[in-house]
């Protein structure tokens, strides 16, 4: 059988890249460093076997349409899969697989360190210091707010939500979670959360942090009215995807002064920030990290190849989300 050609987005971490060697007929996009432009994209598609994509690729009809019918999988290198149309792929017999588990506790760390930036000013106080802002210690100086004896609302309680919820465990704090479907009993035991209504959730909370995907239904799922409802001394954390939060409302509401403050690590025009933002000291902003250590995206860039060399190779990948391509 001929190599299979395979597109590569982006260049991977080393480990990735090596995993690649002589396994395929490798095209690697290598920059300029942002993504992909879309013409080239389309172009450098057409006849391969494999997509190995990054979450800045919209893989939809019109990518499908360009690679051709010989496409067996886009192996998508993020747990999150919004950039791809999966009933499109699905209708095509198109595997599609990500990346899921490996980057759990490095994404979970990530929004911890937005909750304790939002909750005791730690960004503002950087900042403060690097703008040589004359200071001296005061009792009234920077006040935040404490974690201890508080109540940490998980919007979404997967993999990384429950292992946020763990780690508030830790903080000593009381963890309640909101979801579509409300996890097993034993589940909700271990991880000490309890189940409640998206309302109460909005009432209770001293945290909110943010983990369901981005979906039509948790698009603006975060709006004004949402962000009234919370306590005017609470936080927001986002680590899932920029598109739930509507980040319009969410400056007006820090201005406002309608809850304390906020950690954003992913945007809903990503990698645009709104203006607003950026002239609040009360938001910590971050350049989509949640994943960003070196043993996670080695993880992460080992499994989007053995899940693009299982496809190549026509067995079924690990990590396959849409196994009705399998019968088409
Ligand atoms: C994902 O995997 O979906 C993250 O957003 C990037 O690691």
């Amino acid at each position: 059988m001929a190599e299979a050609a395979v597109l590569v987005t982006r260049e991977l971490v080393p480990d990735a890249m090596r995993a690649l060697d002589g396994r395929c007929k490798l095209d690697l996009y290598v920059g300029p460093p942002e993504a992909i432009p879309r013409d080239e994209l389309l172009r450098r598609a057409a006849g391969k076997d494999g997509l190995l994509t990054i979450l800045t690729e919209r893989v939809d009809g019109e990518l499908l349409d360009a690679a051709g019918p010989q496409l067996k999988i886009v192996a998508n290198h993020a747990v999150g899969y919004d950039n791809v149309d999966l009933a499109e792929c699905t209708s095509r017999g198109v595997l599609v697989t990500n990346t899921p588990e490996v980057l759990t506790e490095s994404t979970a760390d990530l929004a911890w360190a937005l909750i304790l930036a939002s909750v005791r000013r730690v960004a503002e106080g950087d900042r403060l210091i690097r703008t040589r802002t004359p200071w001296v210690w005061g009792p009234q100086m920077m006040l935040g707010h404490d974690l201890y004896g508080r109540t940490l609302g998980i919007v979404g309680c997967g993999r990384i939500g429950r292992a946020v919820a763990r780690r508030g465990i830790g903080f000593g704090m009381r963890v309640i979670y909101t979801d579509v479907v409300r996890l097993p009993d034993e589940v909700e035991r271990e991880a000490q959360a309890e189940w409640c209504e998206w309302e109460q959730l909005l009432d209770e909370s001293d945290v909110v942090s943010v983990h369901v995907p981005l979906t039509p239904e948790t698009r603006h799922l975060i709006d004004a009215e949402v962000l009234r409802r919370m306590k005017s001394t609470a936080v927001l954390v986002n680590t899932a995807r920029g598109p739930i939060v509507d980040e319009a409302a969410l400056a007006e509401a820090l201005r406002a002064g309608e809850i304390f403050a906020a950690g954003l690590d992913v945007y809903e025009r990503e990698p645009q920030v709104t203006e607003a933002l950026l002239d609040l000291d009360n938001v910590t902003l971050l350049p989509h990290l949640g994943s960003a250590t070196e043993e996670t995206r080695a993880a992460m860039g080992l499994l989007a190849v053995e899940n693009l060399m299982a496809g190549l190779s026509g067995q079924r990948p690990r990590c396959l989300l849409n196994p009705d391509a399998l019968s088409g």
